[in-house]
């Protein structure tokens, strides 16, 4: 039988540990499918004390990843430590230098550094494979990177947050608090280590720029991405946006506008017989729309040790059958700097939600300011007070009703000035909620 592909494994958490199991489950399958066979033969990660579920003396273990990186007894380095910097940034460069392809599932690291990492790559001819950094067990890397070769792409878009999708499910389907739902989703192994990474939307604001660049071919720009995350999400938002048609998602969307690529991430009503509004729990999907071309959508696991395991060993079947792709899909020199599209330029239907004070002129105040931006509503339904359903009397004066409406197509620019009126006016309290529509 051909030489083994030898790995080098540096991390030995979820996902680390779901790797050691899959190769070892699909030994068979992978020599048929590779002609080879895929092994671990050393490892590192910060504890070699920690119990784990299998055994750590059939490997040979370094203190070091780098150490490890540049050891002649790997041929392949699998970086599942994490993190933007050191020792993950560190470790990578230097198993690339010392001409070893690398996988790694580190999105935090490609959306920050993955142009020079991809140069690097390219300059040593080995492959950079990150299937793993995007959507979990979904293949969109490579659908594209390489399925897709011939499409010319206007967007993408979708759920790339597992704990997120998780949170607004179970916020929905069993009524509890945001805070509870988020315990559940750490104690399941989908949150990162910094749990706020995932619900402000920085996870899905990383992937998307990495998605947006294999898409766009254009540079990496993870500070291009407009980011909101879920945590001002309520269960008043969820009602409100199931009595309307909808249903609430954090989405990533790259889309290419006159403006430039406009790249956002945030809590998103798409209608709610759309595919992506059935997509529930912890599961991903990414929309892709080319010209020409109908809507492709893929839809799998995002998060947990199985899935993100499952695109690291198809990565590492690449690197076995000698495979060698550039990391975006194009020579790095042919990446172009990205025109960003300013958010405030952004065009699309809102949803929002005020506290108005129950007197007369509220609502005509209200509608007055929407009409000097020239924003029209779709739709518009405000709230008795509790104990004022029927009576023969306007509202008790002052008391706050939620008022809920959602616009047509506008812009961001004009939402904007048109509440800062209507808060100025003093005829809402607190601060309105805003959530923007996605034609899904
Ligand atoms: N924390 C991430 C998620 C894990 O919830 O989707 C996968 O990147």
């Amino acid at each position: 039988m051909a030489e083994p592909l030898k790995v080098g494994l540096a991390g030995l958490g979820t996902v680390g540990s779901a790797v050691i199991r899959l190769l070892d489950q699909g030994r068979d399958k992978l020599v048929a499918r590779c002609g080879r066979p895929i092994e671990v033969v050393a490892l590192t990660a910060r504890s070699r004390t920690k119990k784990r579920d299998f055994e750590l003396k059939k490997f040979r273990w370094f203190d070091n990843p780098v150490t490890l990186a540049r050891d002649p007894s790997i041929d392949v380095l699998v970086e599942v430590i994490g993190g933007e910097g050191d020792p993950a940034k560190r470790a990578i460069e230097t198993a690339l230098n010392a001409g070893k392809p690398v996988v790694t599932a580190n999105k935090a690291l490609l959306a920050r550094h993955g142009q020079k990492l991809a140069a690097l790559a390219e300059r040593h001819g080995v492959a950079l494979n990150f299937e793993a950094a995007v959507a979990g067990g979904i293949p969109i890397v490579k659908t594209l990177r390489e399925g897709l070769n011939g499409a010319a792409f206007t967007r993408i878009y979708g759920i790339l947050n597992g704990t997120c999708n998780y949170i607004l499910t179970r916020m929905e389907q069993d009524r509890l608090a945001f805070d509870d739902c988020l315990k559940e989703a750490q104690r399941l192994g989908y949150a990162e280590a910094d749990p706020t990474f995932d619900v402000e939307g920085h996870d899905t604001a990383q992937k998307l720029a990495i998605l947006a660049s294999l898409a766009f071919g254009t540079k990496i720009d993870p500070d291009a991405v407009y980011v909101e995350g879920i945590s001002s999400i309520t269960l008043a938002d969820l009602d409100a946006a199931a009595e309307l048609g909808y249903r609430v998602k954090l989405l990533g969307v790259a889309v290419k506008t006159q403006a430039g690529i406009e790249q956002r991430v945030h809590p998103t009503m798409v209608p709610k017989d759309s595919a992506i509004a059935q997509v529930m729990g912890v599961t991903n999907a990414v929309t892709v729309d080319a010209e020409g071309l109908a809507p492709i959508t893929l839809v799998g696991p995002g998060a947990g040790g199985a899935a993100t395991a499952s695109a690291i060993v198809a990565d590492l079947a690449d690197i076995a059958r000698g495979v060698v792709t550039p990391p975006f899909g194009r020579p790095t020199a042919r990446m172009t700097a990205i025109r960003k599209a300013p958010m405030q330029h952004h065009e699309g239907g809102y949803y929002i939600r005020l506290l108005a004070r129950d007197r007369p002129g509220t609502a005509a105040t209200i509608a007055r300011r929407l009409a000097q931006q020239k924003i029209s509503l779709e739709s518009i339904v405000q709230r008795h007070a509790a104990g004022s359903r029927g009576a023969a009397q306007p509202g008790r004066s002052g008391e706050a009703v939620p008022v809920i409406m959602i616009t047509y197509a506008t812009s961001e620019d004009a939402v904007h000035k048109a509440l800062a009126a209507v808060r100025r006016d003093r005829v809402v309290s607190g601060r309105p909620q805003v959530i923007r529509l996605e034609r899904a």
